[in-house]
């Protein structure tokens, strides 16, 4: 059941729910650098956490009902454990509450206030942030044993379950274990990890396309189903097993194109984690983004243009779409010094072709470069 709250937009739990919260925890977004689509193969990924982050906030409550505000939405939404909310958001916590309950946690019935600034439904994973961010505070509330990797676990599969998409782990990894000023390298089949520095003189800037993806909806669920039958078809479990591009040329044509992404796509992830340079880093970009439109087939004409744009702009080493692609933001590696003026530029342009995009990260220049140009989104 779901109920709009009253007029105005609230903001805090106090005002929701008329006392204060017993526990609060958060979670970051992230912002994937390279090895896109690698993480359901068993492969290779190089995510980083980027500012932006949501905070859950959770009381005891005394209703027969748990009670779930979003202060973005401005919406409240009522459920019981056992029947699904409908509204898309809720069913992410509702997720980790079950998948919580099944390991043993007793979880009492909640009001739960929940407050985000990761932009939503543009590839920087505000659904993993919303999963970890409500299995800490519950884990904070209960006092139940749950390691970082557990909750990644938990969330992913909430996600898998609950929410319909047959992601990876890569998103709920990075929101519980990467920081944001080291990549994390994730071997998605160990899950064996280690930070990595950016190349020096380098700095991340992540804009939008403004074109809106949703991943249930988007041909994610399809590109999955497509490398499994590739595996099988090369007699592996994962396609992680392939080293050898070549092998691809024993498939259909298009299932053949599949795994050459995903073939290269992993040795680009190790390279690009040994090499500490930033022109070798963003050509490994580059190269990645070809591969996610030409062999993937996972980009759209909007993001290809925006990823032009950047890797023409002289002080861009390399850029590419970020996270599932069929919509949503581009990442670039980039001179930290020209960071504002990349963006000024590339944004401009980009709004002259009549699209409108908007800055990502750093989240600090979102406001500093609304106003500039036409084409940027408020
Ligand atoms: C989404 C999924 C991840 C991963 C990326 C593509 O973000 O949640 O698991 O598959 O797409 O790399």
């Amino acid at each position: 059941m779901q109920s709009r709250f009253y007029g105005g937009r609230v903001n805090s739990f106090e005002a929701v729910f008329g006392n204060s919260p017993e526990v609060v925890a958060r979670a970051p977004g992230r912002v994937n650098l390279l090895g896109e689509h690698t993480d359901y193969n068993g492969g290779y990924v190089l995510p980083i956490a980027i500012e932006q982050q949501t905070s859950i906030s959770m009381n005891h409550s005394n209703s027969e009902q748990y009670a779930l505000y979003s202060e973005t939405l401005d919406d409240i939404v009522y459920f019981t454990l056992g029947k699904s909310p409908t509204e898309h958001f809720a069913t992410y916590v509702y997720g980790c509450l079950m998948e919580a309950r099944a390991v043993g946690v007793k979880v009492p019935v909640l009001d739960i206030y929940i407050q985000s600034d990761v932009p939503m439904g543009a590839g920087l994973s505000s659904s993993a942030a919303l999963e970890v961010a409500a299995l800490r505070v519950l884990r904070a509330l209960t006092g139940f044993p749950l390691d970082d990797v557990r909750i990644a676990q938990l969330a992913q599969r909430a996600e898998m379950q609950y929410a319909g998409v047959r992601c990876g782990i890569m998103d709920q990894m990075a929101a519980s274990l990467a920081g944001t000023r080291k990549a994390l390298l994730l071997d998605t089949l160990t899950l064996e990890r280690r930070l990595v520095p950016l190349p020096p003189a380098s700095a991340v800037l992540v804009l939008d396309s403004g074109v809106a993806r949703t991943l249930a909806g988007s041909g994610y669920n399809q590109r999955r189903a497509e490398c499994e039958e590739a595996a099988r078809r090369l007699g592996v479990s994962t396609l992680r097993d392939i080293q050898e591009v070549s092998l691809a040329d024993a498939l259909p044509e298009s299932l053949g194109r599949r795994v050459r992404h995903i073939v290269s796509e992993n040795a680009r992830v190790l390279r690009a984690a040994e090499c500490n340079n930033a022109e070798e880093f963003g050509m490994l970009m580059n190269a990645s983004h070809a591969s996610l439109r030409d062999d993937y087939e996972a980009s759209v004409p909007q993001l290809d243009q925006l990823v032009t744009l950047l890797q023409t702009h002289p002080d861009v080493y390399g850029a590419r779409l970020t996270g599932a692609g069929f919509g949503g933001a581009c990442v670039a590696l980039c001179k930290p010094e020209s960071l504002q003026q990349i963006s000024e530029a590339v944004l401009q342009d980009y709004s002259s072709m009549g699209l409108k995009g908007r800055v990502l990260v750093p989240p600090h220049w979102v406001n500093r470069t609304a106003t500039v140009g036409a084409g940027l989104a408020s």
